[in-house]
Order: C-alpha cells, then structure tokens, then sequence
C-alpha cells in the first residue's frame, strides 16, 4: 500500500519504492509536513518535533499563555494567510468582509483510486493501475473557505503528485491574490537550489546558489513559462554531485505565468512555494465557485541529479505525454525554416523534397509564410488560408506532390497570434489583448489573441480543425512568438482582469484538448521561439518541443543539457543546420552536428540542394546510424558524462538501453588542445558481468571495465570533433 493511515494520530504516509512523504494533522487541527526523503516506511516522524518559544512568531489564539508552538516556525503542507506564518505563503486573498486571513483547519480525508485529474488543466495520468490518491480536506471556519489537497502517490516512478482546489463555500465572495500549488518545507539541513535561466536562443541554462535567508524568486510574468526561467527547480544538498547525493524535484505542471519561491528560514529551514504567479493576478471566487491549480510533481532522489533526471525523463514520457506518439520513433524530418526563410513556393518546396527523400529524410515542414499575406514576420497571422499565389499551388496539391516524393507533409502555425496587418485583425481588432486607450506593446510586430474569450478559441478550433480535416497533414509545429503583455480581455468585467492571463493559458489548452483529440494521427511539435514553452503542461499536448532556436551544435550541447535535467530527451526537437551557423556564424563537421541533434527528435533544418556530394553521402550515413540508435535514444537512460557549464575541454553523454543491452557514447570536444591530453570517460548503466562489443573497432570489454576503468578515445583535433560509439553486449 503506497498510501498509509494511522487514523488515530492522523498519520499520512506516502511511499514509494525508494521515498517517504509523511505529514500529520495536529490537535489544533493544522497540517503538519514532517518527512519527505528516502524511504522509512510509516515510521512515525513526530519524534523530529521541537518545542520553543521563537521570539515574535505569534501563537494560535486558542494557546491562550502557552507559547511553545507557532505557525512561523512549523513544517506545513499548506499555508494558511496572515495569521503568523512571515515566511513565503501559499495563498493572499481577502475575504467578504475584507479582511487579509485564512486559518485552515483539518476536516478530514478521502482515499481514491487511480491518479485525479484537474479540470481544464494538464495533468499526470496513470494507465498502469498503480497510482493512488490521497485527498485531505481542509476548512477555514469562520469564513468557510475550504482548501483541498492533492497528492497522488506513483509508487514505481518515485513521484507525487500534488494540486490544491480553494472552494468558496462561505456566503461572500473572496478575492484571491495568490493562490500556490504545493508548498514543500524542509525542516532540517542546508540546501542548494538548481534553476535553469536563459534568454532567446539561450534557454535552461542551470544555475546553482545557496538557498538564502530571503525569499528567492524564480518564475515568469511573461504569460508563458519562458526563455528565461523554467517551472523546474531542484533542491540539492551542498554536497551532490551528478552521481550521488540526496536531491528533490519540484516541476509546474502548467505553461503560464509562474513563480516558484525558496527561503532559508529564521530556524534554518527550507521552504519551496510553487504556483501560478501572483503578479497582476486576482481571481474572483464567488459563494459555490472553485478554483483548481495547476500541478506540481514532487521527486526525490539520493543518487544525485543524474538519478533524479531520470525519475523525471521516465515520468513525463509515460505520465505527461500522450497520443499516438508517445511510444514510437518519431519521423525524420526536414523543415524549410532555415534553407528559405519566407522566400519559397511550391517548385522550391519540391526540389528540398526530392532531395531529401534521396537523403533518407521522411517528413516535410513547411515552416512559416504559407498562409495570408505572410512574406515577412510583419504580416499575416491570424489569416490562416493557403496563400495560393505565393505557392503557386493549392495546399492540396502541394501535398500530393511531396507525398508522391515519397514524404509525409508538416505544416507551421502561430494560432495564438494576429499581425495588425491581417484580415482577422481588421475583422476583430478587440481580440487582441490590449488595454482600452493605450497602443499595446508589439513583440515581433504582432499582438496575442484573447484566448480567454470561448469565441476566438472557438474560432481557431474552426480554422485549425478545418485545415487538419481537409488536408493530409501528418505533422503541426504550434509556434508562439512573444510575450504577453496589455493583457486585458474585453470580454471580462474590471474587477476580473487579474483572471485574463490564466484564462489565456486555460483557452490555449482548451483548444489544445480539443485538436490533439480529434487528430490522433497528427503529431504535434510545441515551440515558442525555440524553447519558450518548453514545460511539463505542454508535454501533455505535444509529445516534443523545439528545444531552441539556436541550431548552433556547440551551443545545442549547453541547451540540451540544461533540459535534460527535467525532460525526456525525446522531447527534445534537435535539427542539423546549415554552416556557417545562422544564429552565432559558426562553423561546425557535419559530423558532429549530426551527433549533437540525434539526441531528439531529429531532424534537418537546410536546403540539401547546397551540400556537396560528399555532404550528401555522409547525411546518408547519418540518418542510417540514427535509425540504428533510434530506439537506445529514445527508450534507454539518459546519462550525463560532464558537465557543459564547466567542463571546458569537452562534453560526453551517454545513453544505456534499460536492460543494460547496448550503450551509445557521444563526446563533442569544445575547446581542442595543443599537446592534447587524452579524453577518458566512464560508461553508466551497463551489466557489470556482461561482454561489450564496441561495433566499429569490434574490441571487446567487460562492462564492469567501461563503468570503472573506463573508456579512452582517440585523440581527436580541430574545430568541435564529435565521437560516438555504440557498445552492444555479446
Ligand atoms: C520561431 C521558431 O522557433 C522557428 O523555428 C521558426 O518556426 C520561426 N518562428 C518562424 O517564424
């Protein structure tokens, strides 16, 4: 049993295979975190409990003279507001009478089958039996605001999953400023925190700092998750490392606005405070209403980061992720983005498809500047009809003769967009977000549809659906080019505006909800100017994410790192471009590129017309390899050899099949040496007592000397050399 109650004490335990969540309900009825680590089974945590009396942190009322318990200074699940708590919160509101507080008190629990689900919002989901639910209610009793927690328990996958639903069962309307997720308090020890920040071309890059004696803030206002936060953090003890140490997880579920919170506090412990962010936010609940939000998954590891991605990579690709696509190798693709910008028709289309059919390629793209009046990024969107001049042809057509090629055809969209220069924006200028009397911000010269009104969703349900439906489009590219900002919606009253942002994100995945259900055959690739989407409640739509817009391979090996710390890596889209590079001028082998964006969803982003002969055959021999290490890639574990940020010779990753079957070496050398000194790796996840056949050399080892002795590679010279090499046991 994963979830265990001792209903005397009201005693929570929460285990999986290899941790322990524990918390209690106390006599005065607060919700009390003591445990989460590695497993201890139910052993009861209360004996963790101290007594003091912590100047100027307040006692319950109801203590009358007796001072040894404040709220300031406990381990909670969830916090209440403004009644003696000074640490990062959960929650602000104000209630009908417009005072400031919240004081939850426990009022009982439920034990579900399976794994809940959050109504209109992405969620994990259990197909596999296993998960359970653990529901504990909460109530506030004077203004009857009642607070319901959710933690779903996956015991195989060492996750669990929490959500909290405020209810407004009182008689007034309560206003909510800021209303968290999940709450993680440590008590005890010092802790690290990992963030990963960036910029445009530059996403999850990882950071690590002390956690302070101060509220540290990560997150995004941007109305999306962003270039420059991710909703993933990690809480690392000082001393772990890759391979060893205890580490915990803390993922948003959820593609919006978003803060995360950590504080060091007075009594030296450590609190996570998760959820949508509270910046301009302001939810109305009226008597009856609800309010759910979005979901945290909670992990924890004591075999370093390296264990914790992945528990992470396993979870999203079978818990978040869905659809036809899921589970199976992904086509290889080319998309026209790089080789024509807006400047192509349908000969010019044909042409990069017939070539890249003869390369082995299995998919067309047509990326951005097929529809309305799009030759530039100044114009079009929202005007989602075939530009039938610029193509030459019908859309159809075009189809039909990529297809005869031999590819299956992908198509670009940007739905949450309009260009002021379009016919949908003449049509319906109030469904852009923007503020009445103001001229609103442009990013990339076009402004964001309102999709928290039901009629534009409704309407790009319409063109969108119309578009897959007439049409044999195999593949769609759901491109999101900037960040909100004027957001005010027309359709909601004034003092509803603090709701328009997680409106739009609950219209985007309305709309989302709807168009991946009724094309199953579709697979869809999220991208918002590379990696500005790049979440958890995007994976449950899209199955893989433009990792970045930077296609630059030695820059990629930075960015796929920082992602790999939270996401499967085959949900990482990864194309070769054309050299010099398009984003830094670089120049990298084809070699190594190719080595660099096969750990994804791979895929080309160049007009194969202007490679060379010998380019082509060695593209061949690419793909060919790709197809070999399709299924390790994809399905195997992921392991990282060094680390990008700081190891500045070169940069090793591998990935071990999960029965320990073959393996797949990748080193890119990043600064190369005068006098070089040899690049010795050790290989992860193969059977000790198993022979390994390295295939090109034919030499063999035992696993047990890859993993200790390790491997020693040739000395490898010039610009970037990569080397890979598979080891498949005899
Ligand atoms: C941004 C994307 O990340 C690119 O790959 C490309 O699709 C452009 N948008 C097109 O406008």
């Amino acid at each position: 049993m994963c979830i265990t109650i001792d209903r005397e004490n009201l005693l929570f335990s929460l285990n999986t295979s290899h941790t322990t969540y524990q918390f209690f309900a106390d006599s005065r009825g607060f919700l009390r975190h003591l445990y989460y680590g590695q497993r201890i089974g139910n052993f009861d945590m209360r004996y963790r409990e101290f007594h003091s009396d912590c100047g100027f942190s307040p006692n319950p009322g109801e203590m009358h003279t007796q001072r040894d318990f404040s709220l300031d200074t406990r381990a909670q699940e969830y916090t209440g507001c403004g009644i003696g708590d000074y640490r990062i919160g959960c929650l602000s509101l104000t209630n009908g009478d417009g005072s400031y507080s919240a004081d939850f008190r426990y009022a009982g629990y439920a034990e579900l089958e399976g794994k809940y689900a959050i109504p209109g919002l992405p969620a994990a989901y259990d197909n596999s039996g296993s998960c359970r639910t653990l529901r504990i209610d909460l109530r506030d009793p004077v203004t009857k605001l009642e607070l319901a927690l959710y933690y779903g328990v996956f015991p195989e996958q060492d996750v669990i999953t929490r959500c909290a639903v405020l209810r407004n069962a009182g008689g007034s309307a309560v206003r909510l400023y800021k209303a968290a997720s999940a709450c993680l308090d440590l008590p005890f020890g010092k802790w690290d925190i990992l963030h990963f920040q960036g910029r445009h071309c530059m996403e999850r890059m990882p950071e690590r700092i002390p956690v302070p004696h101060a509220a540290l803030t990560v997150g995004s206002d941007r109305g999306t998750s962003s270039h420059q936060h991710n909703p993933f953090v990690i809480l690392a003890a000082p001393e772990t490392c890759e391979e060893f140490g205890v580490c915990y997880g803390a993922m948003l579920v959820y593609s919006g606005s978003f803060k995360i919170e950590a504080e060091c506090s007075q009594l030296q412990s450590t609190r996570l405070v998760l959820g949508i962010s509270d910046q301009r936010f302001c939810w109305t609940l009226e008597p009856g209403a609800s309010f759910h939000t979005p979901e945290v998954l909670l992990s924890c590891s004591v075999d370093g980061f390296g264990g914790l991605s992945r528990r992470y990579q396993d979870f999203l690709a079978a818990h978040i992720c869905r659809g036809t696509f899921r589970d199976t190798p992904r086509p290889i693709l080319i998309n026209n983005w790089e080789a024509t910008y807006f400047d192509f028709n349908s000969e010019k289309l044909c042409a990069i498809a017939q070539q890249a059919k003869e390369l082995g390629v299995e998919m067309l793209v047509l990326d951005d500047g097929w529809f309305g009046k799009r030759n530039s990024d100044t114009s079009g969107l929202g005007d989602w009809h075939v530009n039938e001049q610029k193509l030459g042809t019908t859309l159809t057509e075009l189809i039909q003769r990529i297809r005869a090629i031999g590819l299956d055809f992908g198509i670009w969209v940007e739905p949450e967009m309009v260009s002021q220069d379009s016919d949908l924006y003449h049509a319906h200028p109030d469904w852009a977000l923007s503020v009445p009397g103001r001229t609103p911000a442009q990013g990339r010269s076009q402004l964001v549809l309102d999709l928290s009104r039901k009629e534009v969703v409704e309407y790009l349900y319409g063109v969108l659906a119309g578009l897959l439906r007439s049409h044999d489009i195999r593949y769609v590219k759901w491109d999101m080019n900037r960040s909100l900002s004027d957001v005010f919606s027309r359709s909601l009253p004034p003092e509803r505006q603090g709701e328009a942002a997680h409106r739009y994100m609950l219209g985007v995945y309305d709309l989302l909800e709807r168009l991946t259900a009724e094309f199953p055959q579709v697979l869809f690739e999220g991208c918002s100017g590379g990696g500005g989407r790049f979440d958890a409640g995007m994976l449950y739509y899209f199955p893989q994410i433009w990792c970045s817009d930077d296609t630059d391979a030695v820059e990629r090996l930075k960015i796929q790192y920082g992602t790999s710390f939270g996401y499967p890596i085959r949900t990482v889209g990864s194309h070769v471009s054309a050299c010099p590079n398009h984003q830094t001028g670089r120049t990298t082998s084809l070699h190594t590129r190719g080595i660099v964006a096969m750990s994804g969803s791979f895929g080309y982003e160049l007009d194969p017309q202007k490679l060379s002969e010998e380019e082509k055959e060695e593209i061949r021999r690419q793909i060919c390899q790709f197809r070999r290490h399709r299924d390790l890639i994809f399905f195997g574990d992921y392991y990282r050899l060094t680390n990008a940020m700081t190891d500045d010779y070169f940069t090793a990753w591998q990935f071990a099949a999960k029965d320990g079957s073959a393996a797949l070496l990748n080193v890119v050398v990043v600064a190369p040496k005068a006098n070089p000194y040899p690049i010795h790796v050790q290989l992860k996840g193969l059977q000790p007592e198993a022979l390994y056949r390295e295939t090109e050399s034919g030499s063999v080892y035992s696993g047990a000397a890859l993993m200790h002795g390790g491997y020693t590679l040739p000395i490898m010279t010039g610009d970037y050399p990569g080397f890979q090499c598979r080891f498949e046991r005899i």
